[in-house]
């Protein structure tokens, strides 16, 4: 029997996760997305196209693998259909690939009006949500509420009917009465579209797999800052990304889980609100934006930007128990003279090296250090053994720092601008 690897995000998402899972996807049998939603846009770029992946796993584009849209995630019947109708139009047979758990959570039409009441209602303590639906989604699966995939082949109507009227009745109590029958129209034509798909056992599906000496890739959503349980609450989503929500959210045992591939960007970035120790308010800010395009896949928003914060990073590592580091980004501080990097926390004065409770109103201090740049264009190179050594320097500090091994290495947005070293391990 197998193991199934696992991919996830260490910092506030966007890390470049869709990225890696197509790069390594050849190397696996199945790849499985295991939380979130439709707030997740995964880029992926290869012979000059690129493609922002919502709900869809990042594993269809190579040839031959298996997609599992786990029963973890959260799914809009409107979104999924968009996403999933382009991506057929462009040539890929995703009905004959892509397979969705009966266990799949739906969000409803009013799941999203309920997402921009709840934002209005919080006004400046506002969570800059991605407005699609998935804290209300969260809060109905938690509170047993919710309407699964499975459920549109037993009295579907019926079930929605109460769902909606539920939550219509919880707007109207905040006062707001929105109109949205054109909106529920398209839902229910999104319902429609999804039954042309196999619904299925995915636990069954996987853990076969796995018997059968199968190997599967676990793609997370977010990263581990926005995690609801270890995230800077309340400033998170509303699931579980780290390494454990691939257990809750695919039906994997816990000792089935093998490599963890811990991924994160060689500085720092955020979307919407919420505390972010090093975030940069200068020219050096706005040129790490420029030179990254830092411009979020989904609501196109501004991303926040900041050197690299090797607290929260030691700490990620931990809470997912990561075998091996992945490094994306490294040429957007190619043209840097100097790279800092915050190696521990000055909290009322006194040095710490572990990312505190309180997070968001604690007066949290960056220590740095910092290193020489390598002032070298690396976005051509693709072995180890061209890489500069001031960057070598660095990965070496960033590998002591982080006791743990970084083992591929992204130099540009293209499938091709990758460097696995000579110490990945599959
Ligand atoms: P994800 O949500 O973790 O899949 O990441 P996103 O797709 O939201 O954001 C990552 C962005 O960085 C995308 O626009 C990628 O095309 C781009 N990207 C990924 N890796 C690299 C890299 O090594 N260098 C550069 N310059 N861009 C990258
Ligand atoms: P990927 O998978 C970056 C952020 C939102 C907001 C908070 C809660 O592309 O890395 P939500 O809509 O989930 O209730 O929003 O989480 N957020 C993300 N930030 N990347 C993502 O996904 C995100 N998904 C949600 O900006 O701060
Ligand atoms: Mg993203």
């Amino acid at each position: 029997m197998t193991k199934v690897d696992v991919l996830l995000g260490l910092q506030w998402g966007d890390e470049g996760k869709g990225k890696v899972v197509d790069v390594l996807t050849p190397a696996y049998d199945i790849v499985a997305r295991f939380q979130g939603g439709p707030n997740a846009g995964h880029t992926l770029e290869f012979d000059g196209k690129k493609y922002v992946l919502r709900s869809i796993p990042s594993g269809i584009f190579q040839k031959g693998q298996t997609n599992i849209i786990g029963n973890g995630v959260v799914l809009d019947p409107i979104l999924f259909k968009e996403e999933a109708e382009a991506l057929e139009a462009s040539g890929i047979p995703l009905k004959q690939i892509l397979k969705l758990s009966k266990k799949v959570h739906l969000i409803l039409p009013t799941h999203r009006l309920l997402d921009a009441a709840n934002e209005k209602a919080k006004g400046s303590g506002k969570i800059g949500t991605t407005g699609k639906g998935i804290g209300p989604t969260y809060t109905d699966k938690v509170s047993r509420n919710g309407l699964r995939l499975g459920d549109v082949f037993h009295n579907f109507e019926e079930k929605y009917t109460v769902a909606r009227d539920r939550h219509a009745a919880m707007l109207a109590a905040m006062g707001e009465n929105p109109e949205f029958s054109e909106l529920e129209t398209k839902w229910l034509q999104g319902i429609e579209y999804m039954k042309s798909f196999d619904i299925i056992d995915s636990e069954y599906e996987i853990n076969n797999a796995l018997r059968h000496n199968k190997r599967v890739l676990c793609e997370g959503a977010q990263g581990t800052l926005l995690d609801v349980d270890f995230g800077s609450y309340p400033f998170v989503t509303s699931s579980n990304t780290i390494c454990s929500g691939a257990c809750s959210g695919l039906g994997v045992a816990p000792n089935r889980i093998g490599e963890v591939y811990g991924i994160f960007k060689a500085y720092c970035t955020r979307v919407g609100s919420g505390p972010f120790p090093t975030e940069l308010f200068d020219e050096t800010g706005r040129t790490i934006r420029d030179l990254g395009h830092e411009y979020g896949a989904v609501t196109g928003r501004e991303r926040r930007c900041g050197w690299i914060d090797l607290v929260a990073l030691r700490y990620a590592i931990m809470i997912n128990g990561v075998t091996q580091l992945i490094m994306m980004k490294s040429d957007v501080l190619d043209s840097f003279d100097e790279i800092k990097a915050c190696v521990a926390y000055e909290i009322d004065g006194k040095r710490t090296d572990r990312f505190p409770f309180d997070v968001n109103t604690d007066d949290i201090k960056p220590i740095y250090e910092t290193l020489p740049g390598w002032k070298t264009d690396m976005t051509k190179f693709n072995a180890e053994n061209q890489l500069p050594e001031a960057f070598m320097n660095y990965i070496n500090f960033l590998e002591k720092e982080l006791e743990t091994p970084i083992t591929i290495l992204s130099v540009g947005p293209d499938r091709e601008q990758t460097i696995v070293r000579t110490s990945f391990r599959s």
